[in-house]
């Protein structure tokens, strides 16, 4: 039977299974405790427990202080509940309340989703996940490239798999590298998280994604966030790819509509290309009417949030639509990282 756990000083509460450890359940349900090793060596995911009765405590070598000891101090990746329980404990929700890391890691899987586009998924070591927010990206530095940023695609509840989302671009470096010579269990160092294109937690405002081609990466992250957050406000997903491209997780979008009751998923074909190239004008056109379409759809626009990801310039004419319609900048969140 699943307990109840209240966190203190904020407040929030999250359910637990006695069979998974507090960290577990947390992680699962979006909230962000500081934690690193996941084996109850590092004393990071370290919390007070103020009431209630905890049940199974998985074996740990981190050491309490006597002083410790008399606080009720807890691993909360060792402990299991018994009980309904109420714990101090720090949750991370800006990006500079989470340490920079490095972590040695493995090519894990390297999905072919489309002629044109590898999802990569690189595993950590089991003692040392990747604590991260929703919509970060990391640096990844291959021997002999170039270190690369990148969008993580996967959701915070699992810092140990996560995935990335490669385009194949004839003549950048790390795009053909993955494509020709990237292998499994290659190693890969992962150094971040970096970015401040985070999700909103507290607002329970409609929300609308916008993701242009890969840029879909981090948006995936924040729906999977904010699905993990149970958020029930209206969610509208817009995802646009060249004529030439495809919407490579279509599917996996298409399940987001089945199993969410106030969820929207419309996929769009910009032409912006002339044989084959970029057409600059064709594009700022195809983004400019796509902003408009939104706007008609959604007459009560000032009252959303919205989520872009994509080059900041693409998206200038976008945002003046939007501002145009009285959506207030601080509703606006844009990530602009370049990526592939
Ligand atoms: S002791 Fe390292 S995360 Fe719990």
């Amino acid at each position: 039977m699943s307990v109840t756990i209240t966190i203190q000083p904020s407040g929030r509460t999250f359910t637990a299974e006695p069979t998974e450890t507090l960290l577990e359940s947390a992680l699962r349900h979006g909230i962000s405790f500081n934690y690193n090793c996941n084996n109850g060596s590092c004393g990071k995911c370290s919390a007070r427990l103020l009431s209630g009765e905890l049940g199974e405590i998985l074996p740990h070598d981190h050491v309490f202080k006597e002083h410790e000891k008399a606080q009720q101090r807890i691993l909360l990746c060792r402990a299991k509940p018994s009980t309904d329980l109420v714990i101090e404990a720090t949750e991370a929700n800006a990006s500079n309340q989470i340490a920079e890391q490095s972590i040695d890691t493995i090519v894990h899987k390297i999905d072919a989703v489309a002629d044109d586009i590898r999802i990569l998924q690189l595993r950590t070591p089991r003692s040392q996940t990747l604590q991260f927010l929703a919509g970060q990206h990391v640096c990844l530095s291959i021997d002999g490239l170039a270190p690369r940023n990148k969008s993580i695609a996967s959701c915070p509840c699992n810092g140990m798999y996560l995935q990335f989302h490669v385009r194949e671009v004839p003549g950048d470096e790390f795009s053909e590298y993955a494509f020709k010579h990237l292998k499994t269990r290659q190693k890969v160092n992962v150094s971040g998280p970096y970015g401040d294109f985070l999700l909103n937690e507290a607002s329970t405002r409609p929300i609308i994604f916008i993701a242009f081609d890969t840029g879909m990466a981090p948006i995936k992250s924040l729906i999977e966030h904010a699905i993990a957050l149970d958020k029930t406000q209206p969610t509208f997903l817009y995802w646009l790819v060249d004529e030439y491209s495809s919407h490579y997780q279509g599917n996996y979008c298409r399940s987001w509509v089945d199993a969410l009751d106030n969820f929207h998923y419309i996929p769009l074909d910009i032409q912006y290309q002339n044989n084959k190239s970029v057409d600059i004008d064709r594009l700022q056109d195809g983004l400019k009417k796509t902003a408009e379409m939104i706007v008609t759809e959604h007459p009560q626009l000032q009252e959303y949030d919205i989520y872009i990801n994509g080059p900041a310039w693409l998206f200038s004419d976008m945002q003046e639509v939007f501002t145009a319609a009285g959506v207030p900048s601080e509703q606006m969140t844009i990530d602009s990282m370049k990526r592939y």
